[in-house]
């Protein structure tokens, strides 16, 4: 297993090119099985949840392989089942859901357990496929769903789901007749599903949208589609400028995706500027605590939250940051508080009162944007930082050691 030294206090200075979406990528993948035709896919970022995704596609009958950002998916026989040992490493496995059942009228998808950061049912994914007329049983831990052709319906999601709505899109786009999901999830990566579907000849109207039409159409065409940037990256990068009182140009950064970021983080004190070829953050003066609540794009996101955490702990006064979208998303915060941070939480809510310094510490990553926001701590930190267990980050953070590296910081990789 890999860790990351990193020796803190350099102001990080220079430009980092933006990766492409890990959280768009990976239901644009899934939803090349509904294509009868070759696809192929560009911008795709070399980590370790798109490589699971390949192989599980390989499994379902798609052939497909990367190369530098490149995939093309090959249509092929399909076969229905996602093992559980690729579902249990990642739950957006579960994303073939729809397709297969769009595609071949049976699935045969491990439920996802619990993970690191709450329950994360997929309850909403089930209740929209049946109301289009899919059946499903639990056999010993695997959700079973048959269909004889998927048809349109109204579907009421109680609460924004961003894996439901992708899940429900690719469903529709391919059922008989038309489709309504109301109360969709408005997720920037939710609309380049949309555009890569409608890419491929999809009927849909709305995506971005709480209200997403679908009028179901017989096949898919092959198609060449570039994935979005990834906003998350990038707000770690501004995070990462802010932390460490450096200058970095972001190119290739989504601005208006990631826009209720980068308000907050003027509110803190950052000269965030929209350039030509990129984005530039700087921050020259020290920064300022502010309140910060997670909710449904384009509220603040929940894969931010770590991050701007990790900020707040270096800036002057105290802030609240609330939770409100997944329970038990604070494990980060134990270990900031190893590294010299004042926080306290109360249930779903942390109260963070700013500190002078924080000191370098030997520190355990447990979910993707945690390791994220030790990262930056570390970039802040006085001393070594010593971060295990970072198979997480490479989930969702292409070469992070390599660009960081490269705009100034100390950090490298070492094996266990
Ligand atoms: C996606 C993102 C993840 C991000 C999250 C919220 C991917 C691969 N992952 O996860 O990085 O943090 O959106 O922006 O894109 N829920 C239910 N029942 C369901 C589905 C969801 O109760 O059937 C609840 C969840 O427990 C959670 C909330 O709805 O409290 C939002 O979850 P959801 O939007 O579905 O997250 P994911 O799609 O899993």
């Amino acid at each position: 297993m890999d860790k990351l030294i990193i020796e803190g206090g350099v102001p990080l200075t220079g430009s980092i090119d933006i990766s492409g979406s890990k959280n768009a990528a990976l239901p644009i993948l899934f939803a090349a099985i509904l294509s009868g035709e070759p696809v192929r896919l560009c911008n795709i970022p070399n980590l370790r949840d798109i490589h699971t995704t390949l192989s599980l596609l390989n499994l379902l009958g798609c052939p497909c392989e990367y190369d530098e950002g490149r995939v093309t998916v090959t249509p092929g026989e399909l076969l229905p089942e996602a093992p559980y040992d690729m579902v249990r490493t990642m739950r957006a496995s579960v994303l073939c859901l729809g397709p297969l059942l769009a595609r071949i009228g049976q699935a045969r998808v491990a439920l996802p357990g619990g993970c690191a950061i709450g329950a994360r049912p997929v309850d909403q994914h089930l209740k929209g496929l049946e109301l289009m007329g899919a059946r499903f049983e639990l056999e010993q831990g695997y959700i079973l769903g048959r269909c004889r052709k998927l048809h349109g319906a109204r579907i009421t999601f109680d609460m924004p789901t961003v894996g439901g709505t992708e899940n429900l899109l690719m469903a529709a786009a391919l059922a008989e007749g038309d489709t309504v999901l109301e109360n969709a999830a408005r997720e920037p990566e939710v609309t380049d599903l949309a555009n890569f579907l409608i890419a491929c000849g999809a009927r849909i109207e709305g995506q971005g949208t709480s209200r997403i039409y679908v009028s179901g159409i017989n096949s898919l065409r092959g198609v060449e589609y570039s994935v979005m940037p990834d906003r998350i990256e990038a707000g770690t990068f501004l995070a990462a400028a802010g932390l460490t009182g450096g200058e970095l140009l972001l190119r290739g950064c989504p601005v208006n995706e990631l826009e209720s970021v980068i308000l907050k983080l003027r509110d803190m004190g950052m000269d965030i500027d929209v350039l030509p070829d990129g984005v530039l953050a700087k921050c020259a003066r020290p920064l300022r605590c502010v309140d910060v609540k997670t909710e449904p794009y384009p509220g603040f996101p929940t894969d931010m939250q770590a991050q701007i955490m990790a900020l707040m702990c270096l800036a002057e006064g105290a802030g609240v940051v609330e939770e409100r979208i997944f329970e038990n998303r604070f494990m980060h915060v134990l270990e900031l508080v190893r590294m010299g941070a004042d926080i306290r939480i109360s249930g779903h809510t942390a109260l963070v009162r700013g500190v002078r310094r924080l000191t370098g510490a030997p520190v355990m990553a447990s979910d993707l944007r945690a390791s994220a926001s030790l990262v930056l701590a570390g970039l802040a930190a006085g001393g070594t930082t010593e971060i295990r267990r970072i198979y997480h980050l490479d989930r969702g953070y292409e070469k992070i050691e390599a660009k960081l590296a490269r705009v100034g910081a100390r950090i490298r990789r070492e094996k266990e």
